[in-house]
């Protein structure tokens, strides 16, 4: 062994603990190996967790299989709202999920943190309604009579009891010794943004009761907007997300815009650090970084989903494909719809 290798091996270890990511919990999401999380052993087991989220884990056996359906909910998310986008948030097979693409404290950093965030606090408060959970249930604070004049029925989803532990277990990591870093306060800010997305959009939703629907009685109760709501709303952020840099303000250091014309961005806004890569090329030393060649573009859209923008001026191929629809339904008498299948010719386009 030489000291060459050793000091190779030293570095790549240091270059590991350092590329150490908040976000590595999302990896729970691949974890479909491990059964249930069941006992205090298996929480010492899951990879990408840090030693404090192990803590958390061994205290709330019961939260992990739904911080696990978070970790997937936000990943499923990730992937539909970027599906026309260069860089379409495709996983890895290892940690962090996300490659190199998160590590950086970029626009795309800065959805996954506001997403994930959100997925737990989605996932966790989803157990808690559904009775699944003896730590919480519904929240029974609101109840009696609305001045609407509709009753409560006393199972609101529990969206502070989701919001708390999302807050616990996943900004765990900023809060520790790196609390003033740049980047701890843009994940910070990016988590807080991302529950957000579910706090302020959350809804009435109500039953009628009475002799057939009536609605002599109608009970209704605070329910969360469905995930695909709250991932539109963190997309919408995404696209008009703030570049920010540090300032220190007494002794507390801030994010303010860069740029100081901009309107200072509010608690519900995404800020990022650094300007995101352009995604074009494949890049065998950046985990993550697929490029866009192979992708499928709409050669009549200006858009970044566009050929044009997404196969960056490399240019595409086009070739004939066959789709099966189906078409010329009839309902027939009762009561069912039969369709035939048709066949037809698509241009499919696809970048080099
Ligand atoms: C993303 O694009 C790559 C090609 O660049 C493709 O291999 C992958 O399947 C896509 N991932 C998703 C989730 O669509
Ligand atoms: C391609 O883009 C055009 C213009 O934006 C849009 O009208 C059309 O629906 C898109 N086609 C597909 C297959 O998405």
């Amino acid at each position: 062994m030489t000291a060459g290798y050793l000091l190779r091996s030293l570095l790549l270890l240091i270059l590991a603990l350092f590329s150490a990511n908040a976000s590595n919990w999302l990896y729970l999401a691949k974890l479909s190996s491990v059964g249930s999380i069941s006992d205090e052993k298996t929480c010492e087991k899951l990879r990408g967790l840090i030693q404090r989220q192990v803590q958390i884990c061994k205290r709330n056996l019961e939260v992990m299989d739904a911080v696990r359906r978070g970790a997937q909910i936000a990943i499923d998310e990730c992937q539909y709202q970027f599906r026309n986008r260069r860089w379409n948030c495709s996983t890895l097979e290892t940690v962090p999920v996300f490659g190199k693409v998160v590590t950086q404290g970029t626009r795309e950093a800065a959805f996954v943190y506001a997403i994930s965030a959100a997925s737990v606090a989605f996932a966790v408060t989803r157990a808690c309604s559904s009775g699944e959970l003896d730590k919480c249930g519904c929240d029974r604070n609101v109840h009696g009579f609305s001045p609407e004049g509709f009753q409560w029925s006393g199972c609101s989803d529990n969206i502070a009891y989701g919001v708390a532990f999302s807050q616990s277990f996943v900004d765990v990591r900023e809060r520790g010794k790196g609390q003033s870093s740049n980047r701890a306060l843009m994940n910070l800010h990016n988590n807080e943004a991302g529950r957000k997305a579910i706090l302020n959009n959350m809804r009435v939703e109500c039953k009628c009761h009475g002799v057939s629907g009536s609605c002599e009685l109608k009970t209704c109760w605070k329910a969360m907007p469905p995930f695909r709501k709250v991932g539109n709303v963190i997309k919408e952020k995404f696209d008009g997300a703030t570049e920010v840099e540090q300032r220190k303000i007494g002794t507390t250091k801030v994010l303010v815009p860069r740029n100081a014309q901009f309107k200072p961005h509010t608690d519900e806004d995404l800020v990022y650090l650094e300007p995101s890569p352009d995604f074009c090329d494949f890049d065998p030393r950046t985990p993550g970084m697929l490029g866009t060649a192979g992708r499928h573009c709409n050669k009549t859209s200006k858009a970044i989903d566009g050929c044009e923008l997404m196969c960056c001026g490399r240019g595409f191929h086009t070739e004939e494909v066959e789709v099966v629809d189906r078409c010329s339904c009839k309902f027939h008498w009762c009561c069912y719809v039969k369709c035939k299948q048709c066949r037809k010719m698509v241009e499919m386009h696809t970048c080099r």
